[in-house]
């Protein structure tokens, strides 16, 4: 086995078009993400179609600024990964259809790849010793999920939302703060200025065995903590910076309470020893700290992923050459599958 041999990896589950190309040592030789938030913000979230026309301007030149920065021609390309699963149908079909060319006509090996394990992957990347097994925890825009993890292709899904994901929650209480999209980091900032136990917010299943999560009551509880309950005659406090500040600060340490509370949960209840989280929502500095904290009150260890890889990126498709060693490749009759599949599987 040569070290010198590198793969494509290509990324467009949402909103990010994104092309890295990787070594077969794990080391990222380049790594392009173009981002479309611009485009979705007039709307609050993203719209699917305006994505997928997106991705059909970005794939080519992302790509091929991805093989300069990598200083690869593509003939010297031994495979070609791309994120299947989960994600929005137009923009999977995207990445797919320009992987499933370049496999064709290369004549080199197709691997597909779930989004949300490279997700988890991406905590491997940054350190000496392997992160598995552990529990993977993947915090973004469309999940939050608690994965048993034994090794690189052997993932299982402990739980999940059974309504909003964290990140949804933070993108739709920015909107009611009337901050911009994506919400995540505006929320983060405005609440570093407020009170985070101004508002005794619920903590949603905080205290429920089972491991999931919702989140839409917290976002509807924000809405009425704001602008008061439809039908009331009680009146509300003017929406003023400090307030604004107040709800964002209460409405984070909430969410920030369940999802360290349910890390905490799996682990105890998996035996594992090593917490793994990634997804945008990982970039959150109050979840960082109280996640480091109780790492250190419990005796776990934390991987986090590195900031550049929390949020959507194609480097994280390094886990593409795990699947390659076990031989795990696609055919060109390969499909994308938007939902997500691995539930109990
Ligand atoms: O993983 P990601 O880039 O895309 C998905 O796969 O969904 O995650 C994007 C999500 C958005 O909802 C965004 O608001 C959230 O991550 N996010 C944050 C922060 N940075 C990004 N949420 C809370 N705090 C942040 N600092
Ligand atoms: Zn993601």
């Amino acid at each position: 086995m040569t070290l010198s041999r590198t793969l494509l990896a290509i990324e467009s589950s949402c909103d990010e078009t994104a092309a890295a190309v990787i070594r077969e040592d794990g080391k990222v030789l380049s790594s392009v993400v173009a981002s479309q938030a611009y485009l979705h913000e007039k709307f609050g979230g993203v719209v699917p179609e305006v994505a997928s026309r997106a991705h059909l301007e970005r794939i080519l030149p992302v790509i091929d600024q991805a093989m300069k920065e990598a200083q690869q021609t593509l003939s010297e390309l031994s495979a070609i990964a791309v994120m299947t699963e989960p994600g929005l149908v137009g923009s999977l079909l995207v990445g797919l259809t320009a992987a499933k060319a370049l496999s064709w006509s290369l004549g080199i090996p197709l691997i597909p790849l779930n989004h949300i394990e490279a997700h988890i992957y991406a905590c491997e990347m940054q350190t000496d010793q392997s992160i598995f097994p552990c529990i993977g925890f993947v915090v973004s825009g469309g999940h939050s999920n608690l994965y048993d993890c034994q090794s690189a292709t052997e993932f299982r899904l402990l739980g999940s939302t059974i309504d909003d994901a964290a990140g949804e929650a933070f993108d739709k209480v920015a909107r009611i703060l009337n901050l911009p999209y994506p919400g995540g980091p505006a929320v983060a900032e405005l609440a570093s200025k407020g009170d985070p136990k101004a508002i005794a917010f619920p903590r949603p299943l905080l205290h429920d065995k089972r491991l999931a999560f919702s989140f839409s009551g917290l976002k509807t509880a924000v809405m009425y903590e704001a602008f008061g309950v439809p039908g009331s005659h009680k009146p509300v406090p003017e929406l003023t910076d400090q307030r604004r500040a107040d709800i964002a600060a209460s409405f984070q340490a909430a969410v920030v309470d369940v999802l360290v509370k349910k890390c905490e949960q799996s682990l105890k209840l998996s035996k594992h020893k090593t917490l793994c989280v990634g997804g945008g929502v990982a970039c959150n500095s109050m979840l960082r700290e109280r996640l480091a904290h109780s790492s250190q009150q419990q005796g776990y260890r934390l991987e986090m992923a590195p900031g550049d890889l929390c949020t959507d990126n194609a480097a994280m498709g390094a886990i593409a050459w795990q699947l390659f060693a076990a031989n795990r490749f696609g055919n060109l009759d390969l499909d994308v599958s938007p939902g997500l599949v691995r539930a109990g599987d």
